[in-house]
């Protein structure tokens, strides 16, 4: 089934299983493609929704190349990056010159429910399925129904306030 024929309630099914920092289930290597690839942006423009069911949003410029690689694969994952993730959000930024998959090659990745790529120092990561995507001026917001959320390494998040990364 495709993702815009699920209603929330079918996406939900099953889902929101907090787990540990071990890797807790792997898939074949084209799911982690995904359909379209694997691809990946920093984005600030991310948003909770609703906890039930647990949904978030962000928001996608339609012009990023992370964009049509996304609504594609009909799922995202949401890596929210601890203190010493600056390089890696610069990379996913483009600051670098590194593109599409190759922004991967930095990082340990693996998967959860989805087959999207979690970043496994991330702070916390949200691993989402597509139930909805409304296009609003330059950009997409993508409506993420959580399937599954992972804790990874604690201690401060990393935030982007007045210019720069700081810690929080
Ligand atoms: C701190 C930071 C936050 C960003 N937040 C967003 C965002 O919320 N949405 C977005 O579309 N682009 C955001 N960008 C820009 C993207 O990371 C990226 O550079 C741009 O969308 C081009 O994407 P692409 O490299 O995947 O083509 C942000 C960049 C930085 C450095």
């Amino acid at each position: 089934m495709h993702w815009t024929d699920q209603r929330p309630d079918d996406a939900m099914d099953g889902a929101f299983t907090a787990v540990g920092p071990e890797p807790v289930r792997t898939v074949e290597p084209a799911v982690f493609r995904g359909a379209a690839g694997k691809a990946g942006t920093t984005a600030t423009a991310v948003c909770s929704v609703s906890d039930a069911p647990p949904t978030l949003l962000m928001c996608l410029s339609r012009r990023s190349q992370t964009n049509p690689i996304v609504v594609e694969n009909g799922v995202f994952c949401v890596n929210t990056l601890g203190h010493d993730g600056a390089e890696i959000a610069d990379i996913f930024a483009g600051r670098t010159g590194v593109a599409g998959g190759d922004r991967f090659v930095t990082g340990d990745w693996l998967t959860l429910s989805t087959g999207s790529p979690v970043l496994a120092s991330a702070v916390i990561a949200f691993d989402c399925r597509i139930v909805e995507v409304r296009s609003v001026g330059s950009h997409n917001v993508f409506f993420g129904a959580v399937e599954t959320v992972r804790a990874g390494p604690s201690g401060p998040a990393l935030v982007y306030h007045d210019r720069a990364y700081k810690q929080v």
